[in-house]
């Protein structure tokens, strides 16, 4: 009998697809503790919250959630409550919920993934009311571990691989590198490797994970290079979609370029978060490019890659933005034309360089920035959207509708990874790649017809 046989554990999640890696390698391990995945808290006998630090409002929301659990506890005093994320590498956090949260039984950071069975049998075996456990870097063993514990996935169709941990950029205003450390390149054999099973087990597309992806291999002995890599995934049988994220633009090499223009398979999708279009702002950033520098690398991925779709991140109200460095990132926005964007508000992180600069923007101007900022996004991703009604595109169908009248409606996405829903269709069509008319575009979506 194992030791979590007859108990259900719920999962929730906040942040980045760091995280939804994570809860994979997390779900492997309850699984293989005995425990059952259930859709719902009121029958979880576990609940492990897996939260992000990025912004203070994703902060909020565990904080919130905690209180909701506290509830949930009171009627079923059993009930293990565990978070683990990036919100617990911070010591402040630590602190606050070993004192304001006693309904917290299990902490676990973002170094002691591996550690998860050891931890929660202490808990289940009553050894202990309540285990946190923190660490700053890994030991030997979590390092080998987690190349192994993580093969499994629940569903393989589309598979994140993480190529690389943690970030060195230090981007004045990001949390990040404080809670996930420093830059470290998991080795290309073992990145094949797991690619290979993946594609064994029916994965046909790969996302490459990693906060600075073009980065990839300065830390490997040898000349490995994030372009390199994807020379060595292509040859991969079976994967027939490789995606990447995120590009930093101080270090996109012509060498990727060249990569992603002569392989059908890299998809023609970049993710290329910019920020701000102020030099002055980018500078205090300290993102390690100017305005000009990024444009020309616009030009030069545009030049070599006509079809790639551009996805980027804008902050708005970073300390000490005018309203002329603000009308420099509408502008950049406007000469750029984005497929989409994604924006925020600047948030002020504790512990980050930023966070010391004085010329905090008011809220009422920085949600004002927000909104011209979108609406502007919005008027550009609907008219890119517009421009393909009528093309034929290759779609892979990646989701399942509802189902009515004996037809199910399916969602895809085209290799510039917009998403398209599909008409309804009697055949199952799920895993399968379809040539599909558009027929409607929205903001943030497409409509199309199997041809
Ligand atoms: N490594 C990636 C993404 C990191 S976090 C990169 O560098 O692009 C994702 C996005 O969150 C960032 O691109 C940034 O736009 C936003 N972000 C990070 N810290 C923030 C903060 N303190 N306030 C507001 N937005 C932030
Ligand atoms: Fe944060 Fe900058 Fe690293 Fe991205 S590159 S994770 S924004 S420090
Ligand atoms: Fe959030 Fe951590 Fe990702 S802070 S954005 S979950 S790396």
């Amino acid at each position: 009998m194992k030791i979590a046989d007859n108990k259900n554990y719920y999962t929730d999640i906040w942040g980045c697809q760091m995280n939804e890696r994570d809860l994979e390698i997390i779900e492997n391990l309850l699984d293989e503790m005995g425990a059952s995945k259930s859709t719902s808290m009121d029958d979880a006998d576990i609940i492990i919250l897996i939260t992000c630090s990025v912004r203070e409002k994703a902060e909020n929301k565990v904080f919130t959630k905690l209180g909701e659990l506290a509830k949930l506890k009171e009627d079923n005093p059993n009930l293990i409550i565990g978070v683990c994320g990036c919100m617990v590498q911070q010591k402040r956090v630590l602190k606050r919920i070993k004192h304001r949260f006693p309904q917290v039984d299990l902490v676990f950071g973002t170094y002691n993934l591996h550690r998860l069975p050891e931890l929660l049998s202490k808990i289940i075996e009553r050894k202990d009311n309540r285990v946190m456990e923190v660490w700053d870097e890994w030991d030997e063993l979590g390092k080998e571990r987690l190349e192994s514990i993580g093969l499994n996935r629940k569903d393989y169709l589309k598979s994140k691989v993480i190529i690389s941990y943690g970030c060195n950029n230090y981007c004045s205003y990001c949390i990040v590198p404080y809670v996930r450390g420093c830059e470290r390149s998991r080795p290309p054999e073992n990145l094949i490797n797991e690619i290979r099973f993946l594609a064994d087990k029916g994965c046909k597309e790969i996302l490459l994970l990693g906060q600075n992806v073009n980065s990839y291999g300065k830390d490997l002995p040898g000349e490995m290079t994030f372009a390199a890599l994807l020379e060595h995934v292509i040859k991969v049988e079976g994967i027939k979609r490789i995606r990447f994220m995120t590009s930093h633009p101080k270090d996109f090499s012509n060498s990727l370029i060249k990569v992603i223009s002569e392989s059908e398979k890299i998809c023609n999708h970049i993710h290329l978060p910019v920020q701000s279009g102020s030099n002055k702002i980018l500078e205090m950033m300290r993102r390690g490019y100017k305005r000009e520098e990024y444009l020309k690398l616009v030009e030069k991925i545009k030049n070599s890659i006509p079809d790639a779709s551009l996805t980027t991140d804008v902050i708005v109200g970073f300390p000490g933005e005018t309203e002329d460095d603000f009308q420099d990132t509408l502008d950049l926005v406007k000469h750029v034309e984005f497929d989409s964007a994604y924006t925020f508000i600047y948030s002020t992180r504790t512990g980050t360089e930023a966070e010391k600069f004085d010329k905090q923007v008011e809220e009422k101007i920085k949600k004002q920035r927000l909104q011209n900022l979108m609406q502007l996004q919005n008027k550009i991703s609907l008219r890119k959207n517009k421009e393909l009604v009528g093309k034929e595109l290759e779609i892979m169908i990646d989701q399942k509708r509802d189902v009515k009248n004996g037809k199910t409606s399916y969602m895809g996405r085209t290799d510039t990874n917009k998403i398209v829903a599909i008409e309804e269709f009697s055949e199952n069509i799920l895993g399968t790649f379809q040539e599909v008319k558009i027929i409607e575009a929205k903001t943030w979506s497409l409509k199309g017809r199997v041809v």
